[in-house]
């Protein structure tokens, strides 16, 4: 399948990266299509206005609802099935995490409508609920200056998980908050190691679910006085997953012990306990305290 992606601008030179690595490599084989759209192509006088002065009062400009209204008209023709998703960039929306990568993963068709200023006339997000489903999204607990950085991080983040978009299929399913059927630290979901296997070995290999990523090693075996850890180049599969599991359950404790707190009781094995009690956490099977 290949996933069609348009993104409404007032600065289409801002995704001049999505031509580069591994996304720009997706675009050339034809996997993905993105197509950039200047809104001011739908500005209605000589100076190509997007924005005006809110009601109401208060600083800054707000952009105007016809130029969106009918950039979105021309995307997504009205009456036209299927309708894509509307995903609109902001702050006030509702956080991106790997769990929404993975669902826009799975979309033929994305349109991503950027705002700039104080944000775009409420009207608009309205209307296009109408006739599509539509996502008010964050990426972070801070403000960027507009939508455009945002979209660049969503559109790598869901781009990566398509088929054949990332060369090895195990370094998508190992990524922190990677792993399938991931929790992603959410409370009350499981950790769904599949087949609800739970020993060392079964667990490391099927992807570390809520969990952060170890460290990693490469040539040279010394480094500047500095060995790599033995068991790596021991060639005993399981104890590699073993140490690999500890290590992103210890990084996970110190980094992101929100995370830990969030990881299923039931899916962790004796060893996991130890490591994480050894990380300042009391483990049992009904709770996880730090
Ligand atoms: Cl999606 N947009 C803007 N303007 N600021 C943000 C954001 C989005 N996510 C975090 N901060």
């Amino acid at each position: 399948m290949i996933m069609r992606i348009d993104i409404i601008t007032i600065f289409p030179d801002y995704f001049e990266p999505l031509r580069v690595s591994l996304i720009g490599k997706a675009a050339e084989r034809g996997d993905i299509r993105v197509i950039v759209h200047d809104l001011r192509d739908w500005s209605h006088d000589v100076h190509r206005t997007v924005d005006d002065t809110p009601y109401g009062g208060g600083p800054g400009m707000v952009m105007l609802p016809g130029p969106f209204g009918e950039a979105l008209d021309a995307v997504a023709p009205p009456g036209q099935a299927p309708a894509p998703r509307l995903i609109v960039p902001t702050p006030s929306g509702t956080l991106f995490n790997q769990r929404t990568a993975a669902r826009y993963a799975d979309e033929p068709h994305l349109v991503f409508a950027c705002g700039r200023y104080e944000g775009i006339d409420a009207r608009v997000i309205d209307e296009a609920r109408s006739r599509m489903p539509v996502d008010e999204v964050s990426i972070g607990d801070y403000v960027l200056a507009g939508g455009e950085a945002a979209v660049l991080v969503i559109v790598e983040a869901t781009c990566r998980l398509l088929p054949g978009v990332v060369g090895n299929a195990a370094s998508v399913a190992d990524d922190s908050f990677g792993g399938s059927g991931g929790s992603f630290g959410v409370p009350g979901v499981s950790v769904g190691v599949p087949g609800g296997q739970s020993s060392a070995a079964s667990s490391a290999t099927a992807g570390m679910s809520g969990l952060l990523e170890g460290p990693v090693y490469t040539k040279p075996r010394v480094w500047r006085g500095r060995d790599v850890p033995p068991v790596l180049v021991s060639g005993n599969h399981a104890a590699i997953a073993r140490w690999r599991r500890d290590a992103a359950l210890r990084r996970t404790a110190s980094m992101r012990p929100e995370l830990v707190r969030g990881l299923d009781p039931a899916a962790l094995d004796d060893r996991d306990r130890e490591v994480l009690s050894g990380a300042g956490f009391t483990v049992d099977a009904a709770d996880m305290t730090h």
